[in-house]
């Protein structure tokens, strides 16, 4: 298993592209199964998570090519079945399930397990199935959907934590060849969601709404081709601006979308960074006297429970206490125990982090637990006065297209040891 060490201290410097975003690309790439028709999809990031993705489109039959970041993907003839072997190593193939079901009328998709950021369930993608006309089973660690027919219907998405993101794309591609309209409410509003909504559109469906509490469907008979760049990573922007809010002498983040990480600049901002936003670049300069500050995460608009543990990060070495709440996943805290194993002092209550800034952090050999947790490991090592050695970076490598090279490029000490 790769590692990855860093020796901390080395100020950032210059300028990094943002690359396509993993959460719209997962979820489009899984849309081209709603048409016969080839799709190309542009600007796809190259990680594990799209690589599984795209083995999981194959093993259903569909003809993939994959050329830099441009895939092509014809599905003229589907399966409607994914077995264990094929989705267990990545929770976000359950965004199979709705353009299989939409496709095929039926579709049987091993369940997902929890995960490290805590229970992962899919009731509410289920719920919107059945409001859709599917019955739902769940047998042997399968989900089994299956609808002779399927019908527009009026589907309130939202759970106890909030909308959810995959729930609504899910009934969304499904909803698009459904008869009738179909109405979701409590719709998630990520950027992602409106990226799919966008590229099924460009298929011929009729989508409008996405990025607002109701979503509306009107059903159309089949979908055909589209082409499409995925929108830019707005998780990996606001990664980099906190590796430059960390120790950066002037960073910049080009390719990104301003509107899209304004939660994360605010915070920024009232820790006392100062932040210059021009059209699709963001620069970050130092401030030796970063204030403490107190963050909640929330679906969009608010701030992103995938940015939380990297802010956890800066906060552990900011002046005074700051006070985290994790509202989307309350168990999203593997990072913290890591974080005080180099120095930081950090307390959880509950779902509540409360963080006594330090002066320095020290480095360590540290694990990665999972996606934004390695971040954080990560962006504490470039702080962290000596070398950091980040172990099972396979967990990075899932959602960041390569960070290190990347980060090398600013000008840290990082490599990465084969293992
Ligand atoms: N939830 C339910 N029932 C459901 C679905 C979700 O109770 O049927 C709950 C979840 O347990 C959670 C909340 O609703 O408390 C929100 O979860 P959501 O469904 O929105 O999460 P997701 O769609 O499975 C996506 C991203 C995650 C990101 C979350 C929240 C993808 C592939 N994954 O997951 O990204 O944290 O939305 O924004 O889009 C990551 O990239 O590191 C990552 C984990």
């Amino acid at each position: 298993m790769d590692k990855i060490l860093i020796h901390g201290g080395h100020p950032l410097s210059g300028s990094i592209k943002v690359s396509g975003s993993k959460n719209s690309a997962l979820p489009i790439l899984a849309a081209t199964l709603l048409s016969r028709e080839p799709c190309v999809v542009h600007g796809v990031p190259d990680l594990s998570d799209t690589h599984y993705m795209l083995q999981i489109l194959a093993h259903l039959g569909a003809q993939v090519e994959r050329a830099s970041g441009t895939v092509s993907v014809t599905a003229d003839k589907v399966e409607s079945v994914a077995p264990y072997d094929v989705v267990r190593k990545m929770r976000a193939s359950v965004c199979v399930l709705g353009p299989l079901l939409g496709r095929c009328k039926e579709a049987t998709v091993s369940l997902p397990g929890g995960c490290v950021i805590g229970d992962r369930p899919i009731d509410l993608h289920l719920t919107g199935f059945e409001a859709l006309g599917a019955a739902v089973r769940v047998e042997g660690g399968d989900v089994k959907v299956f609808a002779p027919k399927l019908t527009g219907a009026v589907i309130n998405l939202r759970g106890k934590f909030g909308p959810t993101v995959l729930g609504t794309d899910n009934v969304m591609m499904a909803a698009v060849l459904a008869d009738g309209v179909t109405v979701i409410e409590g719709a998630a509003q990520e950027p992602e969601v409106v990226d799919l909504a966008n590229f099924l559109n460009k298929m011929g469906a009729k989508i409008e709404g996405a990025g607002t509490r109701r979503v509306i469907i009107e059903g159309v008979p089949t979908l055909h081709g589209a082409e499409h760049t995925v929108i830019p990573d707005r998780i990996e922007a606001g990664t980099f601006l906190v590796a430059g809010a960390i120790c950066g002498k002037a960073v910049t983040v080009k390719r990104v979308e301003p509107e899209h990480v304004r939660s994360v600049t605010d915070a920024l901002t009232r820790c006392g960074f100062p932040i210059d936003i021009a059209d699709h670049s963001i620069s970050i300069s130092p401030n030796g006297e970063a204030k403490a500050l107190e963050l909640i995460t929330e679906p969009y608009p608010g701030f992103p429970t995938d940015m939380q543990a990297q802010m956890c990060a800066l906060l552990s070495t900011s002046d005074g206490i700051s006070v985290v709440t994790e509202n989307i996943f309350p168990q999203r805290y593997m990072h913290v125990a890591e974080l005080k194993r180099m120095g930081a002092q950090m307390q959880l209550e509950g779902a509540t982090a409360v963080i006594q800034g330090v002066d320095r952090l020290l480095g360590a050999q540290v694990m990665a637990s999972d996606l934004r947790a390695s971040a954080a490991l990560v962006l504490a090592g470039l702080k962290a006065d000596g070398i950091t050695e980040v172990s099972r970076v396979y967990h990075i490598d899932r959602g960041y297209e390569h960070l290190d090279e990347k980060l090398s490029e600013l000008g840290a000490q990082i490599e990465r040891v084969k293992g």
